[in-house]
């Protein structure tokens, strides 16, 4: 699939993904549950961030200490991707938040955008796009676009879930973007859902199933 696509791999997740596929598990359990996993794989997406030398004065001396080099711009796709936010601004407090309205036409399957609001400088920014589902890729594909026309380069997809007909349609479409997924699953069904997958994330987080 690719270099650009790192599966995040670690006993962890593989539980806490377990009981976000599982259909009993109730909205407020599946918030905490997303979050956390978010976490987890914020440290990994993180990794590579540069940093800048900072003085630091101790009680005691002054050393030296790091501060992170560039902006970052975290981009939820509304809805579900609202759910993975508060995970990666408990690890970065100063990164800025800017968001995407799409939805998929259940028909099409296509997107449909609604809203869109950023902070300024992204062509200076390291963008974090945020949302749980890459089903057929339509949604993340137009979302980078539409960052791109606006400056983005240094961008970077979070997903927890990811079918193989949207990975490959992401990585054909921005070979530059860096992907992050906890796990791949097996293909889409013909309503475009991903199989086994967890149903829909947005419906599942916000409880209107
Ligand atoms: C879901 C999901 C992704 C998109 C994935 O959102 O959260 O945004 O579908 O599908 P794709 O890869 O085929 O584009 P949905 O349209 O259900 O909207 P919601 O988040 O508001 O529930």
């Amino acid at each position: 699939m690719g270099n650009n696509l790192l599966i995040i791999d670690h006993p962890l997740i593989k539980r806490d993904l377990t009981y976000l596929r599982d259909k009993n598990t109730p909205s407020s359990t599946f918030r905490n549950i997303l979050r956390r996993l978010t976490s987890l794989m914020a440290f990994e997406v993180t990794k590579d961030l540069e940093l800048l030398s900072r003085e630091v004065e101790t009680p005691l001396e002054v050393t030296q200490g790091h501060v992170l080099r560039d902006e970052i711009v975290l981009v939820p796709i509304l809805r579900a991707g609202l759910g993975m936010v508060d995970a990666f601004l408990d690890l970065i407090p100063e990164a800025r938040v800017g968001h995407i309205g799409l939805y998929r036409d259940e028909e099409t399957l296509k997107p449909v955008d609604y809203y869109f609001k950023f902070p300024k400088n992204l062509d200076k920014s390291i963008i974090i796009i945020l949302d749980p589902m890459l089903a057929t890729g339509g949604s993340i594909c137009a979302a980078v676009s539409y960052l791109k026309e606006r400056g983005a380069s240094r961008i970077k997809v979070v997903s927890l879930i990811a079918a193989p007909e949207g990975i490959t349609k992401l990585t054909t479409e921005h070979p530059d973007v860096q992907i992050y997924v906890a796990v791949l699953d097996r293909q889409l069904n013909h309503k475009g859902f991903i199989l086994p997958g967890l149903g829909d994330a947005g419906d599942r987080i916000f409880g209107t199933e």
